[in-house]
């Protein structure tokens, strides 16, 4: 099935134009390379509201799969995980697990990292790091999982 991706890069700095966005051109260009459909992107400070508008307001432009990146760490403003689980019907551990096992043997300070996946309607959201290769590293890990997942979520509910 097409899969369409859509992309938020959270930071403050970015969305302020104080310094350019990598992270997002880095996942829409790893999106491509999976055969995915990038159909929107957004760019928002790390505000909870801001987060979840911007995943509603793709979402309901047809996105499947939204990768989240930056706001993961320990920093105060780090709040992406907080905004995402407030919207999710469901977390799926599994992705986070994987994520920080595998860039421990990256990075020790895979450690800081609170990488998720959550479930926001039918959609599956990935949360990622906001260094652009660690973004990209880390969708790379859990990338195995996401075509069968979006088309269990994407599913008709059959009447049981
Ligand atoms: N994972 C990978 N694969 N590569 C990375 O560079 N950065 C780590 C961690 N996980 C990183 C990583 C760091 S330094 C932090 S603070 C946490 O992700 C959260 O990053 P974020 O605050 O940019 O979201």
């Amino acid at each position: 099935m097409q899969i369409n991706v859509g992309i938020i890069t959270v930071s403050d700095r970015a969305s302020r134009g104080q310094y350019d966005d990598l992270g997002g051109p880095a996942l829409k260009e790893a999106s491509v390379g999976y055969g995915w459909t990038v159909s929107a992107e957004a760019l928002v400070p790390d505000e909870k509201r801001e987060i979840q508008r911007s995943i509603r307001e793709l979402i309901h432009k047809g996105c499947h799969l939204i990768l989240t990146t930056g706001g993961t760490g320990v920093a105060l403003r780090d709040v992406t995980p907080e905004a995402v689980r407030e919207l999710a019907v469901r977390e799926l551990p599994g992705f986070g697990e994987v994520m920080r096992m595998e860039s421990m043997k990256i990075t020790r300070n895979a450690i800081l990292s609170r990488n998720l996946a959550v479930v926001v309607e039918q959609a599956l959201v990935i949360c990622l790091p906001g260094k652009p290769s660690g973004a990209v590293e880390c969708l790379g890990f859990v990338v195995g999982a996401v075509p069968h997942c979006i088309e269990v979520l994407q599913e008709v509910p059959t009447s049981c």
